[in-house]
């Protein structure tokens, strides 16, 4: 083993813990417990969930149902089909507009 390759090694425990941290912070926006829940993470691939919550005084069923679609659809989100309806119900349930509940 060369000096680099030494460093290089030493290094990447480091780098491995600093990305661990990153994605710890970045899922400090906590969605409220709830059924669903787990699969809602899924969005949190792309974007933070703070779009979740900023969005939720606006979308009523349908708009969240669109949302998620676009989400699919446009932006290529790795979500499988079977969770769609999981997702779009927590949503409604959590986040959606208030007169829609
Ligand atoms: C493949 C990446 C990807 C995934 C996964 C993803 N989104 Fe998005 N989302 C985007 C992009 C790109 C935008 C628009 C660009 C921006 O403003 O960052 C966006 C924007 C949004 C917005 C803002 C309003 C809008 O329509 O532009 C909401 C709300 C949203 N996403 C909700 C969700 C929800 C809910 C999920 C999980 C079901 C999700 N996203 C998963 C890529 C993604």
């Amino acid at each position: 083993m060369n000096t680099l390759t030494q460093m290089v090694a030493a290094a990447l425990p480091l780098v491995l813990v600093l990305v661990d941290a990153a994605a710890a912070q970045e899922s400090k926006v906590m969605l409220k417990e709830g059924a669903g829940r787990e699969k809602v993470m899924q969005c949190a691939v792309c974007h933070s969930l703070d779009y979740i919550q900023m969005n939720s005084p606006f979308l009523n069923k349908a708009g969240w149902n669109a949302s998620v679609t676009k989400m699919i659809d446009v932006y290529g989100a790795p979500i499988p089909k079977e969770d769609v309806e999981v997702i779009v119900n927590y949503l409604v349930q959590n986040y959606g507009k208030s007169t829609d509940k």
